[in-house]
């Protein structure tokens, strides 16, 4: 398949989206309607001037304006709304089924009920994705950089909205908070019966990879690109089946590596590692999901046998049920075959 018939067909190709940030996910226009109805002073005084602020120097410098961002979401009206949007804004890139995080810590360290940012959110993704003809789940991301005894707190909270949750993750600053701090946090998680995945390997050492793998027990890492530095790894990811949750575009956004060339995705995947490629907080690192694979198609010379790979890797590493996981690979199967992928 030619460059440009390549690139068409990702464009149209039907998308799994595994990692993203609903507050990553508020574009500038959201968030100033969001701070004018709330009487948030978020610090900007334009969109533009905003926007202009999205550069970089690693993860620290995004989360901070992340936060300074979240604080726009006071009801649940807000959370609805960011949600919608989200959904509205995947689906034209053809995204049909999305497993969305987002980080309660942040909220309810600021007052906002649980429940308020729960029911918005649970509420636009069973309402939107019904609209848009896809499907959608929530991830509940404990904050690493605060302490294991908050990321109970959250767990003990969603208790009240049992089983409406697809699982919980772990995002927030990597550096200097190892998964081994939140071992029995994530047992717990797990002995209620939930699936859990970590931040893992994003600008942390590859020895977070195998802790988050080892101690927290993961069903999937997010990120995990660093494993590329220790072989024996790869290896046993490749073997374990683990999937690693990428994001090309945050991962050069954020300087884990200078240039899209660089990136690891291509070697983790002819590794035979399960790569996904995935969007977190795409309005902040200049893409969704289809900017994300044609920035790795174009920078790693991604064959088309392989960006289906990297779609069916998504469907396989979703956390759907048994009917839905069969029609998701049938909608891709349908798609792919019939294109030659020479
Ligand atoms: N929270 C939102 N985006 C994140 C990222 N890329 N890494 C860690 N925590 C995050
Ligand atoms: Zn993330």
């Amino acid at each position: 398949m030619n460059t440009p018939r390549l690139d068409a067909a990702i464009a149209a190709m039907p998308k799994v989206e595994l990692h993203m940030h609903l507050e990553g996910a508020l574009e500038p226009e959201l968030l100033f309607a969001l701070a004018a109805r709330n009487g948030v002073d978020i610090g900007y005084a334009t969109e533009a001037e905003l926007r202009g602020a999205y550069a970089f120097t690693d993860l620290q410098s995004f989360l901070d304006l992340y936060y300074a961002g979240l604080r726009v979401l006071r009801t649940e009206r807000d959370f609805h709304e960011m949600t919608l949007a989200y959904l509205r804004r995947a689906r034209q890139d053809n995204v049909v089924h999305a497993e969305v995080f987002v980080s309660p810590q942040a909220h309810t360290r600021r007052g906002i009920p649980f429940e308020a940012m729960f029911e918005g959110i649970a509420a636009a993704l069973d309402e939107g994705a019904r609209e848009l003809g896809m499907t959608a789940g929530l991830i509940l991301g404990f904050q690493r950089h605060l302490p294991e005894e908050d990321a109970f707190a959250t767990l003990r909270a969603a208790e009240r909205v049992g089983d409406r949750i697809l699982g919980f993750g772990m995002g927030g600053a990597e550096l200097g908070n190892p998964p081994s701090n939140f071992t029995r946090v994530f047992a717990a998680a797990r002995a209620a019966g939930h699936r859990v995945v970590c931040h893992a390997g994003e600008e942390g050492p590859p020895a977070y990879v195998a802790e988050a793998v080892d101690l927290l027990k993961v069903d999937r890492v997010d990120h995990g690109v660093r494993s590329i530095e220790d072989p024996a790894l790869v290896r046993r990811l490749a073997e374990s089946g683990v999937p690693l949750t990428v994001c090309p575009l945050s991962n050069v956004a954020l300087r884990v590596y200078d240039r899209m060339e660089d990136h690891p995705l291509a070697l983790l995947l002819r590794a035979g590692v399960k790569v996904t490629v995935n969007s977190d907080d795409p309005p902040y690192f200049g893409g969704y999901m289809t900017a994300n694979f044609l920035a790795v198609r174009a920078a790693l010379a991604l064959s088309g046998a392989e960006i289906r790979q990297l779609a069916a890797n998504a469907v396989e590493a979703s956390f759907v049920d048994a009917a839905r996981r069969a029609a998701l690979r049938a909608e891709l199967a349908a798609f792919w075959d019939g294109r030659a992928l020479a």
